[in-house]
């Protein structure tokens, strides 16, 4: 059993509520995701997008599901017909950008910007003339990537003069993406986004929903937050799904420590103050 700093004895949750993993962590496996109307409806749409060699971008606010769908959307391309490239946007230079694009094209990602460029158009080029492994590159929180940088995709598109591509790009980012797209500089690339796909945040009935399926896939038997607790967690969080795993998380923890069962309202305003807003 671990051990506080103070010596007191911390019950392990798992043992204490009988599950087998701890649940509500930020890693899920794509298997046990909530399969809910709101993500599945926009997967099958990104799926077929893609499968029409087009390019969509996925807007919503932070703690929507953007990268979970994301995921799900890689492993949902079979592995045979399509080459997945996941690349976060943190601070892309336009030489990093085309690296990027290089690696998920799988040519070498060697040289400077003028040189990559050309090798990017070159295997473009290329897997435009042969049946292959169709790339697919994923570009998550694309709403902070600079517009000379996401300019850079045009390159991909230069020698087709139809909206298909030889890469499909899904963009996925906050609603400042959407403003970004609008940009009179970033209009070829625009063009080419065949399909907006928004998430939103979850409503109070989907928290409740969405908190039992996290505690079910963790081995819980029975619902371990009371109905007050359930709304707590939706008052507080404001169905942001990082924020509800959180403060679940949190509340489960010290319902534990309290050698308490059930989670109620209390312990979930406890955990709020324990919790980063
Ligand atoms: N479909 C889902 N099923 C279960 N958990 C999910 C699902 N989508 C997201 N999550 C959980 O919510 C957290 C936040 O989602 P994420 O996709 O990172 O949001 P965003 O990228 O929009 O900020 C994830 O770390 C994961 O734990
Ligand atoms: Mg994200």
């Amino acid at each position: 059993m671990p051990r506080k700093k103070n010596g007191s004895e911390r019950p392990d949750l798992r043992a204490h509520f009988g599950l087998h993993v701890i649940p509500m962590t930020r890693e899920i496996a794509v298997r046990d995701r909530w399969k809910h109307d709101i993500y599945e409806e926009v997967l099958a749409d990104l799926k077929d997008t893609v499968a029409q060699r087009r390019s969509a971008a996925i807007i919503g606010p932070s703690g929507a599901g953007k990268s979970g769908i994301l995921r799900s959307l890689a492993d949902a391309l079979p592995e045979a017909r399509y080459r997945v490239h996941y690349v976060k946007v943190t601070d892309l230079s336009k030489r990093d950008f085309c690296r990027e694009i290089a690696v998920a094209l799988g040519s070498e990602p060697a040289g400077y910007y003028g040189a990559l460029v050309r090798t990017i158009q070159q295997r473009c080029q290329s897997l435009l003339e042969q049946e292959s492994l169709r790339p697919v590159i994923l570009l998550d929180e694309a709403h902070d990537i600079r517009p000379d940088v996401l300019a850079i995709l045009r390159v991909l598109t230069n020698f087709e003069m139809d909206s298909r591509l030889v890469v499909s790009v899904v963009l996925a980012g906050q609603s400042a993406l959407r403003q970004l797209l609008r940009r009179d500089d970033l209009e070829a690339v625009a063009r080419r986004i065949a399909h907006y796909a928004s998430l939103r945040l979850l409503s109070r009935q989907e928290t409740r929903h969405y908190v039992e399926h996290r505690l079910a896939i963790a081995g819980a038997k029975t619902d371990l937050f009371d109905s007050a607790a359930h709304d707590a967690v939706y008052e507080a969080a404001q169905g942001n799904l990082r924020a509800i795993n959180r403060l679940a998380l949190k509340s489960l923890e010290i319902a534990a420590a309290q050698r308490s069962k059930v989670v109620g309202a209390d312990l979930v305003a406890a955990a709020r103050l324990k919790v980063q807003p």
